[in-house]
């Protein structure tokens, strides 16, 4: 069974990639652990909430649902939550499991993070995109009116279990907006991966559950292998952001309504490679190698409308610019990527320009 190491200052700790891992929850849970607080939504506790009870082996937990939705990712609800907690009898030997996608992931690992000044965690995530990125680093947080993800605290977990058969009941959208996250790591670091997903998009689509656990698998390995080498983005974790520059730009302009996180990347990852490709980094045939898979996984709302000099000022203004200069995650071939800042504004704009087309 793969079993994926991340070694932070905070904590070493095992990411396992396996199906039916979720029967082994009990083994996670520390003999000096008080009571268990489950963080879920109506949805995945419908779905996986027998599988889930069943994994803890007995052991009585409290249930705390949460009604999910990105609106709902604030701090009023990380709030309620520890009210419930401390309702339900909750002390600083209280755990946190959070079993969700990736609000779930953030809100109750920052619940975890906060509550009490801190109790452990252990992190189920349930969709592709929370399997392959948001349960895995430690990064919790909640959204401000003014902004996405603006609050939040790093607080890595004991363990994160993720379970391959969840995704079989993932909305197909949902799925394939994940998959784009997983594209993301085969530009980025793994041309294995890349060719899986460009030679066997049928069986990727298919959710062969052979496949599905192959894709995520080699996907935790890389999150856990760049976060244990930078857990707090100064370096080299800023790779996982190929995409996402103009990405976050695109879920910006469009008030995070039209596209769903993973379907903005697909574009800012077009885009990214376009700007690449522009600048002489990367050759031809690597170029329209990228741009085809990730289209033959596009199934989403045109964004051709959106006015690329809009998108391009809103990319000074990105949380993830530093002062005012943007950083582009560029590949320069497939596996192998580039972070660099001071692009020329013409280029940049020509590739979102036709990254929107
Ligand atoms: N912390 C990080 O490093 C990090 C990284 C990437 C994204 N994120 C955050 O992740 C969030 C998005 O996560 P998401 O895409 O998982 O969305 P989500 O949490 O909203 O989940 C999508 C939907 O699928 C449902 N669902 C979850 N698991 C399911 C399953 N197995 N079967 C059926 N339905 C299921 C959810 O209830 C929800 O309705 C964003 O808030 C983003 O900021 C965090
Ligand atoms: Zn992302």
């Amino acid at each position: 069974m793969p079993v994926f190491f991340l070694r932070t200052p905070a904590r070493e700790y095992a990411a396992l990639v396996s199906r039916g891992t979720i029967s082994r929850i009990h083994e996670f849970v520390p003999p000096s652990a008080g009571k268990i607080f489950a963080v879920t939504t109506d949805d995945v506790w419908q779905l996986h909430g027998a599988a889930f009870s069943a994994g803890t082996g007995g052991r009585p937990f409290h249930v705390i649902r949460f009604a999910g939705g990105e609106q709902r990712k604030r701090l009023v609800s990380v709030e309620t939550m520890a009210e419930e907690m401390i309702a339900s009898g909750a002390d600083r030997s209280s755990l946190v499991i959070a079993f969700g996608g990736g609000i779930v992931t953030d809100l109750a690992g920052f619940l975890a993070a906060v509550f009490m000044r801190g109790v452990p965690l252990i992190q189920i995530p349930t969709t592709l995109l929370a399997q392959v990125d948001a349960g895995i680093g430690g990064k919790t947080g909640a959204n401000l009116v003014s902004g996405k993800n603006l609050i939040g605290s790093f607080h890595q977990p004991l363990a994160v279990l993720i379970d391959p058969d969840m995704i079989a009941t993932l909305p197909e959208r949902e799925y394939r907006a994940g998959l784009f996250e997983v594209v993301k790591y085969g530009v980025i670091a793994s041309e294995p991966l890349f060719r899986l997903l460009s030679a066997h998009r049928d069986a990727v689509l298919a959710r062969d559950p052979q496949v599905v656990e192959q894709i995520i698998s080699e996907s935790v390995r890389i999150k856990c292998e760049v976060v244990s080498a930078d857990e707090k983005e100064s370096g080299l974790r800023r790779i996982l952001n190929f995409g996402h520059t103009v990405g976050h730009a695109i879920e910006a302009e469009t008030t995070y309504s039209r596209l769903l996180h993973g379907e903005a990347v697909a574009v800012g990852m077009k885009a990214a490679t376009l700007l690449a490709r522009n600048i002489g980094l990367l050759g031809a045939p690597d170029c329209r190698e990228i741009l085809d898979t990730t289209a033959r996984y596009s199934d989403f709302p045109s964004v051709a409308d959106l006015s690329p000099q809009n998108l391009l000022a809103r990319l000074a203004r990105d949380k993830k610019s530093v002062q005012g200069t943007v950083h582009f995650v560029l590949p320069r071939r497939i596996g192998e990527v580039e972070v660099l800042a001071g692009l020329p504004g013409d280029a940049i704009l020509e590739s979102i320009k036709a990254a929107l087309a």
